[in-house]
């Protein structure tokens, strides 16, 4: 099956926010899935880089237009790879070949009797780039979708014969239900066409950064309207009008836009396409808009939440699972930080991260990391069965653009995991010598680990990749059909450490963190220190010695650092992950970051504090500390002088 999948194309007006990347996500996310069934398939993303607003952005900053329009494209298009967006194609409506497309289009409407000059006189906004009929302007003039003021424009304009669709296009909504979701925008589409549709002028004289028309009208001074131009990309980039060569992929699958452009995607679209005799696209999807903290994002207020900021602290999956995750398909939603911590502390440390380190952790002690699936449908096969009833719904979840249903009830195989460790205790088992079940049940875990990351896939590409590796297989349309379709489990493997990939996150990572804070981040991990217990049994005696079981009081063990990462706006702290032989491994914030980076730690030993109380440093939970030496040349780690088993005693 063909597969084209659509995001509008964005103003180069301005940077990237994450009402962009919102879109975006989504779009790669139904790409993913679909090239994971193995439907060949196609992502467009671009910019929209015509028009006076673009022109006078290009102006109040003194550069030609073409060079702004490239600078900003640019920042978009480095955005998406930084991203790791899969489009096919990032199309620039300056490109030539878009332009010649536009003028094809153009002339085969002329041709089918659609296009006629006349002049037009109205309230034009520029902002929107539309005209607006004096019954919608609000506030004595203002524009009905922006508020900004509207000027009356009176000039020669072509106009395309929009009202001769509007009977088609209301039998088309009425054909094709699924045609616009969600469905309550539905309804708004038809009543607007329903009120009745003008024609619409379709060419501008006033200015020219736009496309020209076609040389076979011979009348220069006109440009395309932005939004016929804009609009026209999705089948350009196919080759129409030139080559044609991908035209096969349209009509589109699914084409997304914000609520804000449905009008044009929902109408004027599927006219224009009518008019060229093309089919129209299966869904247009209009999502709702983001605000910040509760508030609208907006420049002047400063508050517009950068993508590439909240991917930097938090990480981009993370941040594309929050957003998908969060709010219902064309509901509007809130961005803040502390939302994201939730759902990063909650869904994806508490209960994926968890259950993966659990099954590390228990594969660990009980098989040597080797997990057969022998036994699985003897012991397990109602949960495996479970499982597959809610992978089976999931399909049409995403078909329906419903991401966060998808993710709500893929969350549920983890709870059935969950629930399974409590209920079948395979600790207990192993000490009453079943051993077998036992590891039937680390190996459910592991087949639901692995069940859930491919159906997890495409809204987090790169973690479910990791999470695969560790558990011996790849993520790809051969597994998805084994692991997925077949309902099959997973060959007999030996599970991979992996460093935990949900780190806990306490504190917001993008606020300035509040200064006593930062003057206060001296952590007491580095110097050998023994925590008395009970003061009255460890005095220390007044020759300043203490006796062998004082001591033994201390835990003292060896440590495998599993990750290591600089604590934000410390300058002096490093959290750790630390192996210390535990089911999961513990958070130890150390004071090393003056001598130690972060990279140069994962993999070797330390010798842990094991007993000591719990700390919080700069908000972060401490489970221990590190030993370490200090004297005039700085600080060095006490180390073991061979490896040794993490969790190995000390003394
Ligand atoms: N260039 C037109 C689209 C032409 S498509 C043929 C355009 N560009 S835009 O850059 O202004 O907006 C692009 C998309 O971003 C729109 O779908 C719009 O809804 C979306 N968003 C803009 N602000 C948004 C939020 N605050 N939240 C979510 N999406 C938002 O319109």
């Amino acid at each position: 099956m063909k597969n084209y999948i659509t995001t509008p194309i964005y103003y180069v007006n301005g940077e990237a926010h994450i009402g962009h990347a919102y879109t975006t996500f989504i779009a790669d996310t139904l790409a993913r899935s679909a090239r994971l069934v193995g439907d060949e398939t196609y992502l467009l993303t671009g910019t929209d880089e015509h028009g006076q607003k673009i022109e006078e952005a290009a102006a109040k900053q003194g550069k030609p237009t073409l060079q702004f329009a490239d600078e900003i494209s640019a920042t978009f298009k480095n955005l998406w790879d930084e991203f790791d967006i899969s489009y096919d194609q990032f199309i620039r409506t300056t490109d030539e070949k878009h332009k010649s497309g536009v003028q094809a289009a153009f002339a085969k409407m002329v041709e089918k009797g659609d296009i006629y000059k006349d002049f037009y006189e109205g309230n034009y906004c520029v902002s929107c780039e539309t005209f607006f009929p004096e019954s919608q302007l609000v506030d004595g003039g203002g524009c009905p979708d922006c508020g900004r003021a509207t000027t009356i424009v009176k000039e020669e304009s072509y106009f395309f014969r929009l009202s001769k669709y509007e009977q088609p296009l209301l039998q088309y909504y009425e054909e094709h239900t699924d045609f616009i979701l969600p469905k309550s925008r539905r309804n708004e589409v038809i009543s607007f066409v329903r009120g009745g549709l003008h024609d619409l002028s379709v060419t501008r004289t006033s200015f020219s950064w736009g496309v020209h028309m076609p040389d076979s009208l011979n009348d220069p001074k006109h440009v395309m309207y932005v939004w016929l131009d804009a609009l026209m990309n999705y089948i350009t980039a196919l080759g129409y009008g030139n080559d044609g060569k991908l035209m096969d992929f349209w009509p589109a699958s699914t084409q997304l836009v914000g609520k804000d452009i449905l009008r044009f995607h929902a109408i004027y679209w599927p006219a224009f396409l009518m008019s060229l005799d093309l089919p129209l696209p299966k869904r247009i999807g209009a999502h709702g808009w983001w605000t910040r903290d509760g508030e609208k994002m907006s420049k002047s207020k400063g508050n517009v939440v950068d993508p590439r900021e909240v991917a930097k602290h938090y990480g981009v999956e993370n941040f594309r699972y929050f957003m998908m995750r969060e709010v219902p398909f064309g509901q509007d939603g809130d961005f803040s930080q502390r939302a994201l911590i939730d759902r990063m502390n909650s869904d994806l440390s508490n209960d994926l991260g968890n259950l993966l380190n659990r099954t590390i952790g228990m594969s660990e002690k009980y098989s040597d990391f080797c997990i057969d699936s022998v036994d699985v449908l003897k012991y397990h096969s109602k949960e495996i069965n479970d499982a597959h009833a809610i992978i089976s719904t999931l399909p049409a979840f995403m078909y329906d653009l419903q991401l966060h249903r998808y993710l709500e009830e893929l969350w549920k195989i983890f709870s059935i995991g969950n629930k399974a460790i409590e209920e079948h205790a395979p600790w207990i088992k192993i000490k009453e010598g079943k051993t077998d079940e036992a590891l039937a049940t680390v190996a459910l875990i592991a087949n639901l680990l692995a069940k859930a990351s491919v159906m997890l896939h495409s809204i987090m590409p790169k973690t479910t990749a990791i999470v695969a590796d560790a558990l011996g297989f790849e993520i790809t349309t051969a597994s998805y059909n084994t692991l997925i379709i077949a309902n099959n489990l997973l060959e007999t493997f030996d599970i991979k450490k992996v460093p935990p990939l949900f780190p806990r996150i306490d504190e917001p990572l993008m606020d300035e963190a509040p200064k006593a804070m930062l003057e206060n981040e001296t952590a007491p991990a580095v110097s050998v220190v023994v925590e008395m217990i009970d003061k009255k049994e460890t005095t220390v005696g007044e020759d300043g010695l203490i006796t062998i079981d004082q001591f033994f009081q201390t835990s003292l063990k060896i440590g495998t650092v599993l990750a290591a990462m600089e604590v934000p706006k410390s300058t002096k702290l490093l959290k750790l992950h630390v192996d210390v032989g535990e089911e999961y491994p513990r958070q130890i914030i150390a004071g090393i970051r003056e001598y130690y980076s972060a990279a140069s730690l994962v993999g070797t030993q330390v010798c842990v504090v094991a007993n000591l109380k719990p700390a919080k440093l700069m908000g972060m939970l401490s489970e221990g500390m590190l030993l370490a030496a200090k004297d005039i040349d700085g600080l060095c780690l006490i180390r073991p002088e061979k490896s040794r088993i993490a969790g190995s005693s000390i003394g």
